[in-house]
């Protein structure tokens, strides 16, 4: 009898805003699975640069990424978080696996054909073989399991296809991951337009929430958000703002959505937005008060992303050797 843990393979682009939706809907996530699961969490920076980056903020976003996963609760005595651009096994074998890929396959890929239509004139290679790297990230470790929203379903399903494919024709080799659906994982609206999901790329500020807002400008946010013009604090269908709001309060607080909306019985709209606003502000604050000592301790940071790479090449490289010999490459000896 072996206990060996399933292996979770999940990875996050440092391409932004990281919102209290991605806190809840995906980064919670990862801390919950840490226990049952031997996780592999990276930052997908080598997928970020398929649309156009400011070099300067690219490096920024990166660090302060890092720093907030582990603010969050990623712990490094459980899982391993690195960088994927410094475990170069990456993208030797998602040469190889382009070898394995059709064009056909992925012209079919929806969020190509999205990311191609708002990034009409970059609309490069590198883009379009995109899923090609997603299966490398996800084989490399022979992933059992791969925490995936409704988004990147069609590209795990084209690095299953990829992985058997290659199985098939040079013998077993990857294994076949699957999708993860998790326990938790609400999805968090937009404040402005509860219909919409919550965006970092929103166009209105007031919509999102910051992982890194600043006490006030959560609180203001949440006094903004958009309700109905009803007067009862109840989750029920048609009452998006106010399910959204409640949402979030019982997910922070570890309420049930009964009793916080018994908790708001009566009460008016105003005090309800307050509170769920200051609900989120003492939520926030450890989060970022270890935010801040990651950022002001920049070697701690690095030696913490370094020893994490080393031992994510660890396993790639076991796998990168199986496939060059498979493929016929002369081994270095
Ligand atoms: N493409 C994913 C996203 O944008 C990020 C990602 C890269 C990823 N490699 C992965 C997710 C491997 C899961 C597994 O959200």
């Amino acid at each position: 009898m072996t206990d060996k843990k399933p292996r979770i393979l999940s990875g996050i682009q440092p391409s932004g805003i990281i919102t209290l939706g991605n806190y809840i809907g995906a980064i919670r996530n990862w801390v919950e699975l840490q226990d049952e699961f031997e996780c592999f969490y990276m930052l997908a920076d080598l997928h970020t640069i398929t649309v156009r980056q400011t070099p300067a903020d690219l490096r920024k976003r990166s660090l302060e990424l890092m720093a907030l996963l582990l603010a969050c609760g990623v712990d490094t005595e459980k899982s391993l978080i690195f960088f994927q651009s410094h475990v170069p096994e990456h993208t030797q074998l998602s040469w190889v696996l382009n070898c394995y890929t059709q064009m056909g396959e992925l012209s079919r890929m929806t969020q190509f054909k999205d990311k191609a239509a708002k990034n009409a004139n970059n609309i490069n290679a590198g883009l379009f073989t995109y899923p090609v790297l997603m299966a490398a990230d996800i084989l490399l470790y022979q992933a059992d399991l791969v925490p995936v929203g409704k988004d990147q379903t069609q590209h795990l399903e084209i690095c299953c296809d990829i992985a058997q494919r290659f199985n098939h024709a040079l013998s077993d080799t990857f294994t076949i991951p699957k999708g993860y659906i998790p326990k938790v994982g609400e999805k968090i609206r937009s404040l402005q337009n509860p219909t919409a999901k919550m965006s970092k790329s929103d166009a209105n500020e007031n919509a999102y929430i910051s992982l890194l807002d600043d006490p006030d400008t959560v609180i203001r946010k949440f006094k903004r958000a958009v309700t109905d013009s009803e007067a009862e604090i109840a989750f029920r269908e048609g009452k998006d703002g106010i399910n959204n709001l409640l949402t979030i309060y019982s997910v922070i607080t570890g309420k049930t959505i009964a009793e916080s909306e018994q908790e708001f019985a009566g009460k008016g709209y105003g005090d309800f937005k307050l509170a769920v606003g200051e609900a989120v502000v003492s939520y926030l604050k450890p989060i970022q008060d270890k935010f801040n000592d990651y950022m002001n301790n920049r070697d701690y940071l690095q030696q913490i992303y370094t020893k994490g790479a080393e031992a994510a090449s660890y396993v790639a490289q076991k796998t990168l050797r199986k496939v060059y010999k498979k493929v016929g490459f002369i081994p270095k000896g």
